[in-house]
């Protein structure tokens, strides 16, 4: 399984994933076969690789001589049977409903050659309960995040039959592509990113209900605070910043300090002041990891202020 061999892929579903997702396949010189039940779908498909494709020329990601060819490698069908029948790879990027799902692996189950890897780009859906295939061994999530032509990061996420060269071949693979994947010991429900937006959904929308902010208030108060150190120092490495004794003490007024938490405190390990918490700073002074953290946020602002970033679309 090398994935420098694979010369085309199939790509079943030209939604909003599915056509972006074929887009950087074969802007990385590889066919794509894209199937959808609906020629609308395929021709809309079409039409948005062309507009993303026009974009991405402009910003100097794609030279604009190239993309004719990109796009004569997209090959539009609605015959999945005939579309399946060579390749190694299938990227399942249909509705986000299990019978449909059930019914697409089935069939895929038919179609592919035995040791095709079948990957889904659910997070949500336990495929691996879903999907009843013969070889469940070559069964992997490959989670890619909207619009899959500019964010980099794809979910790698193996079930509980998934062999350990399919997860190295599907990493590989999107490695190929440009992405940045991100293996997970084991599929769990919602995977890291949608875990976590999945969580700031939740009161977002309590907030809404509750008429305590409005949807510009608090799409503002998260750009002009989290939106410049996220990109910076993530959600965990944040929380040394804060101070891993203020963090217990934050969460002992909700009720209970976290584990994780209470053994750091324990061992004295508080963040970026001892330069050592979640992270370790190699015995950095906490002026210089200050320093260093602010030089980047200091640059994030000014570019964000810069592209008015934190006016609304
Ligand atoms: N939209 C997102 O931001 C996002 C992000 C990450 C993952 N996902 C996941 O990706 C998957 C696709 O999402 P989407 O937003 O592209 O959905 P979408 O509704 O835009 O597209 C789904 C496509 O699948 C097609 N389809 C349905 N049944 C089919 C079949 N049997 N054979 C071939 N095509 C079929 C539909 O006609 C439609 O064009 C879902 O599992 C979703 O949860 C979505």
């Amino acid at each position: 399984m090398d994935p420098r061999g694979v010369s085309t892929v199939l790509v079943v579903g030209a939604g909003a994933m599915g056509h972006s997702i074929a887009q950087v396949f074969a802007q990385a010189g590889i066919d794509v076969e894209l199937v959808d039940l609906d020629e609308g779908k395929l021709s809309r498909a079409m039409t948005l690789i062309q507009s993303n494709l026009d974009l991405l020329a402009e910003c100097g990601r794609v030279p604009s001589a190239q993309i004719p060819e990109i796009v004569a490698r997209i090959r539009p069908s609605t015959n999945l049977a005939a579309a399946a029948k060579d390749t190694g790879f299938v990227l399942e990027a249909v509705n986000e409903a299990p019978e449909i799902k059930q019914r697409v692996f089935s069939q895929l189950d038919r179609f592919c050659p035995p040791d095709t890897v079948l990957a889904s780009n659910t997070s949500s859906l336990n495929i691996f309960k879903i999907a009843r295939i013969k070889r469940p061994e070559r069964l992997i999530v490959a989670h890619w995040f909207a619009p899959p032509h500019i964010i980099p990061l794809v979910e790698v996420a193996p079930g509980p039959a998934t062999l350990p060269k399919v997860i190295a071949f599907t990493t590989a693979l999107m490695q190929r592509l440009g992405k940045r994947p991100l293996v997970l010991k084991q599929y769990v429900p919602a995977l890291i990113v949608n875990r976590i937006q999945n969580s700031i959904a939740r009161v977002v929308w309590e907030m809404l209900e509750k008429a305590w902010a409005t949807p510009e208030q608090i799409d503002l108060a998260v750009k002009t605070s989290l939106g410049i150190r996220l990109p910076i120092v993530g959600v965990v490495q944040s929380v040394d910043f804060t101070g891993l004794d203020v963090a217990a003490d934050i969460m002992r007024g909700y009720g209970a300090v976290s584990p994780v938490v209470a053994e750091k405190v324990e061992q004295g390990h508080l963040g970026a002041k001892t330069s050592k918490g979640l992270y370790d700073y190699g015995g950095r002074s906490e002026e210089e990891i200050l320093t260093k953290r602010d030089r980047q946020y200091l640059k994030m602002l000014e570019h964000l202020e810069r592209i008015r970033a934190f006016d609304p679309i």
